[in-house]
């Protein structure tokens, strides 16, 4: 069975050019200048799409999102719905986050979040978080390797949740990571800083909008100069997750200034949310409170200059749904259930915020969505790549008179069980009107066309930063 999609742009990790698509038994087969059609020679095509005025491109990557999180408060997106708000986001892979489970070596940990997966529309990885050391640590490494996660999630903060890593345990990580080529990716916040700055607060209870003071861009600036000495002393590529703050971005220009290898993702919302929305109307703050929070304008536009000179690598949401009654129980900023939804709005504010207001290009978008997480993360060609070969994951994108996203709005609405969107009101100019998986059209025009469990675990090979090296 075959596909072809013609008269599109196709969005090249170079430049745009417009060519026709024949997809096979799930791989591109074809990218041909000269229209293809029905009676092309060698094809035999069952289903055409027109993409006439819409961008092509490899499918896009959420390389950062929390579906499916148990608990006292469970995450409002599920796999499956998580992963379907993500594919009607033009996502055709998903990265979440296995936890060091007690009791579990590291490969159970990651194999049990693999199996709670199996709902998922779109295909899926792992980080693996490592959150204590002890003697099995440098097995169990191999051993997770050897099931293709690369990366792992060190946390500088949270210690209450005690997943923050024991300061005398980082050398020894980093090093394993080093002869493992994994990659070592952290959650910048010093918890030091983040007491220090709480010590010196008095309030009774502390709303959302002051929750800046109490996890300051200091605590990002300290955490990523930290994690990056330990990255340059092991000389090692070190991935520093939703970077928030000028701060922050100063102590990766730093790093980097001093030769270390970088990598560094933000989201949306530090790209073009700020404090200004933990205020709320309606007592609405809650629902804007991540962590890191939300930072100044001028943190906005420092992270937006920074994205147009290519100092970001990614752009991924760190959706993590609430529903608004699980923000609305706790007033206090640090009981207040951490994340929001996104996975449905990234390209559309991507699009509408960086591409349209001439912040970046279309070539870029592709980078920060699909090239870059692939390559970062040792799953390119295969995905985030239009070649030859490859798996057939592949977003239309079709822009469009403006519209006001709106959860509610028909046909704007979102399918996050979160009830909710930080973006509600922005001005979108264009969608991902179309989303294949491995050759199968799973959203068209607004329609799922997919079905529970068809997405599939992906093996990672090397992270491409360990080859620059
Ligand atoms: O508030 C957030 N970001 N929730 C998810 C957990 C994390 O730190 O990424
Ligand atoms: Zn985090
Ligand atoms: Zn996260």
């Amino acid at each position: 069975m075959s596909l072809i999609i013609q008269n599109g742009f196709i969005v090249g990790e170079k430049h745009i050019r417009k060519a026709d698509i024949s997809i096979e038994n799930g791989k591109i087969q074809t990218i041909s200048e000269f229209p293809l059609s029905f009676t092309d020679k060698g094809l035999h095509v069952t289903e055409e799409i027109d993409a006439a005025g819409s961008f092509i491109f490899p499918g896009f990557i959420d390389a950062h999102t929390h579906f499916g999180l148990g608990g006292v408060s469970p995450t409002a997106d599920d796999f499956f719905n998580g992963s379907l708000c993500a594919a009607y986001g033009g996502i055709t892979t998903f990265i979440d986050f296995a936890d060091q489970e007690k009791g579990q070596t590291l490969r159970e940990s990651a194999e049990s979040r693999i199996k709670s997966e199996k709902d998922a529309v779109i295909d899926f990885t792992l980080h693996q978080g490592l959150y204590t050391m002890h003697a099995d640590i440098p097995e169990e490494l191999s051993d997770l390797r050897s099931l293709g996660i690369r990366a792992v999630k060190l946390f500088t903060t949270y210690k209450e949740f005690g997943v923050c890593l024991d300061e005398t345990s980082w050398d020894e990580v980093l090093s394993l990571c080093k002869d493992l080529e994994m990659l070592v990716t952290v959650h910048a916040e010093d918890d030091e800083v983040i007491e220090k700055a709480s010590r010196n607060l008095r309030y009774t209870t502390p709303g959302p909008e002051i929750h800046a003071l109490f996890r300051p861009a200091a605590a990002e600036y300290s955490a990523v100069r930290k994690a990056g000495n330990l990255a340059m002393k092991h000389q090692i590529p070190l991935y520093i997750v939703h970077l928030s703050s000028a701060e922050g971005l100063r102590a990766v220009r730093e790093l980097r200034e001093m030769g270390a290898e970088v990598i560094v993702e933000t989201t949306p919302h530090y790209l073009f949310l700020n404090r200004k929305y933990l205020e709320g109307e309606n007592g609405e703050g809650s629902l804007f409170l991540m962590t890191p929070p939300l930072r100044d304008i001028a943190d906005n536009e420092v992270l937006q200059q920074a994205l147009t000179a290519g100092e970001i690598d990614i752009v991924a949401t760190d959706h993590c749904a609430f529903t608004r009654k699980q923000k609305s129980e706790k007033l206090d900023c640090r009981e207040i259930p951490f994340g929001i939804p996104g996975s449905e709005e990234l390209s559309r504010v991507i699009y509408s915020c960086g591409v349209e207001n001439n912040r970046i290009d279309l070539v870029q978008m592709m980078h920060l969505l699909s090239a870059a997480p692939a390559k970062v993360f040792g799953m390119y060609p295969e995905k985030g790549s239009l070649l030859p070969g490859t798996d057939a994951d592949i977003t239309i994108f079709t822009p469009h008179d403006p519209e006001k996203i709106s959860f509610s709005a028909h046909p704007l609405s979102l399918h996050s069980n979160s009830g909710y969107s930080v973006y509600d009101g922005f001005t979108s100019m264009g969608k991902p009107s179309v989303t294949i998986l491995r050759g199968k059209v799973i959203i068209r025009d607004g329609n799922f066309t997919g079905h529970r469990g068809l997405g599939k675990f992906v093996p990672c090979g090397t992270p491409a930063p360990y080859r620059n090296l």
